[in-house]
């Protein structure tokens, strides 16, 4: 299934990490894309009939032992092509610009660009005016760009920092227009988006909904079909959309493992057995998982744990279920990019809810492998759900046990769903909450002292952890306003029993890692 074969811009990944942002802003503009390795035989990609392609940013230099490449046959297709900073120098490069190796020198930052004032630059850079505030990351620099080609745009140290061949509408930029950092750098993309490969912006939650829910009747017609449902977006989405295609044959199955935060399992009940009234087999599996997880310390082992024992429950009441053909899953277009082979080393063993029982034989819906998570929550919206549970941040499979360092017992369990629940309360009070990418309460395994009243305590300390971030690859430790952490100290050590103390996690990731275990 593609989702709009006939709007179908290309992302050519030379570097996932970059490739995945250009491909959410082309998104945004409403024109629908996907990435593609840039080993893809140019037969295929021609195959696919896109209407414009982008390189992505990659390595630092064309000139790297094994630096990736594309076929130059791309560039003969008249098909529309813009190059991002190492996608614009392998154009140059290949199409005899003049590319210099950088060395030790780069351009690194915001950076000023002067954009040329003539016939092209109209066309990629309209409507953001002469000068613009860009973000450049590079080491070589093209220094004449390739016959035919005009400079649409300079900086104080690169003279070709944009470059176009209107006629054969093939465009380089040096700078990376989809970071937020550049000024205008989303329209330059809806520029060539819209001006150069002359797309239709009609890539939208309400427009993919209605297909969606066609193609979901088409591919199960009146067969059985369960959903596991986590208390998270991703599943929540997929469950309403699957409901909505085909109502009562869908049977959704909600393991409670008690690792969840307050109120969670109540509000995934209300949703969907209250309002959307969709048939739900509710596990209340919190003392098997505490009893598996009794005496555990180790993150992995409690993971593993926690993986093992959730297949385990989701199997036997699946197997009640009885006649079920179809699994849905919440698998989301990142997941799938990020499933590829030779991916990096394990860091953590994610789990992830509703693994398929294989013995089964279930076939798999996954109504979302198409979607980045900003089009799953508009889409969550498009579906009715409430906002509080489409804004969720992402919350781990292992749940709060992960959250908790040490022995995961219920009396821990208490604590930190009680702190956690104030401080998500505080950030919503202040209007951040959707401003951060994540934001949780953390128990160590330790107490500190402390003095209240004229008493000596002895108690837990509790951590929190707030960061943003673009991709939950690297991640920054967010700037909370001090009233706000005041509000929360206070409100910590005053109303959870049993803390005397609440600190503020300065790490961003690297080094550390988003969730402590
Ligand atoms: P880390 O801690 O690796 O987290 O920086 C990156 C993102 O992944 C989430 N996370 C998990 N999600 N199962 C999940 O489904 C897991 O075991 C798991 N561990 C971390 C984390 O919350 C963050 O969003």
């Amino acid at each position: 299934m593609n989702p709009q074969p006939d709007q179908n811009v290309l992302v050519v990944d030379f570097g996932a990490q970059y490739s995945q942002l250009i491909a959410r802003r082309i998104r945004e503009c409403q024109v629908y894309c996907e990435i593609v390795p840039c080993d893809t035989p140019v037969a295929e990609l021609v195959a696919r009939r896109p209407a414009g392609i982008v390189l992505s940013g990659g390595p630092p230099s064309v000139y790297e032992e094994g630096a990736p490449s594309i076929d130059p046959a791309i560039y003969d297709q008249n098909i529309p092509v813009l190059g991002i900073c190492y996608g614009m120098q392998l154009m140059a490069r290949q199409l005899g610009g003049e590319v210099v190796p950088g060395g030790q020198q780069r351009e690194y930052g915001k950076t000023d660009l002067h954009v040329a004032r003539d016939r092209a630059a109209d066309a990629l850079f309209w409507g953001v005016g002469s000068e613009l505030v860009s973000w450049m990351s590079h080491g070589d620099r093209v220094d004449a760009p390739p016959p035919g080609f005009l400079t649409l745009g300079s900086t104080d140290n690169t003279p070709v920092a944009a470059m176009g061949n209107p006629e054969r509408r093939l465009y380089g930029v040096q700078f990376h227009p989809e970071v937020t950092h550049t000024q205008g750098g989303t329209r330059v993309l809806r520029n060539f988006l819209t001006e150069v490969c002359k797309c239709d912006t009609t890539w939208t939650m309400e427009n993919y909904l209605q297909q969606a829910v066609e193609d979901i009747r088409r591919q199960v017609g009146d067969a059985r079909v369960i959903c596991g449902l986590s208390g998270g977006v991703d599943s929540a989405v997929a469950a309403a959309l699957v409901h909505r295609a085909i109502g009562d044959q869908l049977t959704c199955i909600f393991v409670n493992h008690g690792l969840l935060r307050q109120g969670e399992p109540e509000a995934v009940r209300e949703t969907f057995e209250g309002h959307f009234h969709v048939p739900l087999v509710y596990v209340d599996a919190e003392e098997r998982f505490l009893q598996a997880l009794a005496g555990v310390s180790d993150p992995e082992r409690k993971r593993k744990i926690i993986g093992q024992e959730f297949i385990r429950v989701f199997e036997e009441e699946a197997r009640k279920v009885g006649d079920a053909e179809f699994l849905v899953q919440g698998t989301l277009y990142p997941d799938v990019i990020e499933s590829g082979p030779g991916k990096a080393a394990t860091i953590k063993t994610h789990h992830n809810v509703g693994g398929l029982p294989e013995d089964m034989k279930l076939r798999l819906v996954e109504p979302l492998r198409w979607l980045f998570k900003d089009e799953v929550r508009a889409l969550g919206e498009q579906l009715g759900l409430p906002e509080e549970m489409v804004w969720r941040h992402p919350f781990p499979g292992p749940g709060l046990a992960v959250r908790i360092l040490g022995e995961v017992t219920h009396e821990k369990l208490e604590i930190l769903r009680h702190a956690d629940h104030i401080l998500m309360e505080e950030l919503r009070r202040a209007g951040l909450y959707r401003q951060l990418s994540q934001a949780f309460a953390v128990l160590p395994n330790d107490r500190t002292v402390g003095v209240m009243g004229d008493q000596r305590t002895y108690a837990y300390f509790v951590v929190f952890r707030a960061v943003t971030t673009e991709d939950f690859m690297t991640a920054d430790w967010a700037r909370i306003p001090h009233d706000v952490l005041e509000r929360m100290s206070n409100r910590v050590v005053n109303e959870v029993a049993g803390v005397n103390r609440l600190v503020y996690d300065l790490t961003s990731k690297p080094p550390g890692t988003i969730e402590w275990e």
